[in-house]
């Protein structure tokens, strides 16, 4: 670490995907079609439960927020990617990184509580159906969406003011494809002691708290589907959950992937590929597992389909 002779820049080199030039070829269309998939995911979802009025439940208000996570999440990193694969320039503002960190800490934060109260709502329509209604009513829902919108907020610029006010970096190359909190603490000239810390606390307090509250959630939800007598009956009950388990079991398999591995096996490249996975691929995955096997969602897409032919 070179910190002594070092002249401050107000800017970085991302290293980007891949120095091989077939490669980046590859990567372009790779990010590009999910991408586009990602945005018309996502902006059909968020249509389809505006217009449906049998969609305007608690459980289709907290999937519209979080289709436009999904959307703000990708759009925070993808579209910077897609031209630093192209252009020659792979430079980024300082202001540039600091706001990226600032909306995808923000937005893949809030996606995790959301995915805690999502797991909530499924518990309380699950386990206690005549209750449901004034359990999750829409003040709840909103307050509980708001404040985890307002809390990840808050830590979000915790962190970015941590690393970006008085910036002092030994290099301005990244090695990676976006401005990662880790990354731009390994090549930080001050002491990270604090940055470390709150990388730690929020990840405790919003990643290990939402994960027990779904975990709590599934597991009163599994022994009333298992108190069912019929066989139907438990396959229905067990459908209104389907999606959102799937869509739990992705975001927080490749999180803990990613950095429950044991660090032998990290490469700058394999931790690359899963980075690639959790930005690009969740977000466009989410419309697609919550229309698939939904029939008031497939016949609106119908629907619109038709609407948009004549
Ligand atoms: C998401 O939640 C916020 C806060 O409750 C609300 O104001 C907003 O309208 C919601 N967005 C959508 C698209 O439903």
């Amino acid at each position: 670490m070179d910190c002594a002779n070092h002249t401050s820049s107000d800017m970085f080199i991302l290293l980007g995907l891949s120095e091989v030039p077939h490669l980046q070829v590859i990567c372009f269309l790779l990010f590009l079609v999910m991408y586009i998939l990602t945005v018309l995911g996502n902006v059909l979802l968020l249509l389809v439960v505006r217009i449906n009025s049998n969609l305007q439940t608690p459980m289709y208000f907290l999937l519209r927020n979080l289709s436009v996570i999904d959307f703000g999440f990708s759009s925070s990193v993808v579209p910077e990617i897609l031209v630093n694969t192209l252009s020659k320039d792979r430079s980024i503002s300082l202001v540039g990184c600091a706001v990226q960190m600032f909306a995808y800490v923000a937005l893949g934060q809030t996606e995790c509580i959301l995915l805690a109260v999502m797991a909530y709502d499924r518990f309380a329509a699950i386990c206690k159906p005549l209750h449901y209604n004034t359990i999750m009513n829409k003040t709840l829902c909103v307050y509980l969406v708001a404040g985890s919108w307002s809390f990840c907020c808050i830590t979000s610029t915790m962190h970015v003011v941590l690393i970006f006010v008085k910036p002092f970096f030994h290099s301005i190359h990244i090695n990676h494809f976006f401005c990662e909190i880790p990354l731009l603490l390994q090549i930080s000239c001050r002491d990270t002691r604090l940055n470390q810390a709150l990388v730690y606390v929020t990840a405790v307090i919003i990643v290990v708290c939402s994960f027990f509250l779904i975990i709590i959630s599934y597991l009163n939800i599994v022994s009333t589907i298992l108190k069912i007598r019929s066989s139907r009956g438990r396959q229905k009950t067990f459908s209104t959950c389907s999606s959102h388990l799937m869509v739990v079991a992705i975001y927080f398999g490749t999180i803990m992937f990613i950095y429950l591995r044991p660090s032998s096996t990290h490469s700058p490249e394999s931790d690359r590929i899963f980075s690639m996975l959790y930005t690009a691929v969740t977000p466009m995955l989410n419309p697609f597992i919550y229309s698939v096997r939904n029939k008031e969602v497939k016949g609106t897409v119908k629907r619109i389909c038709v609407a948009l032919k004549t």
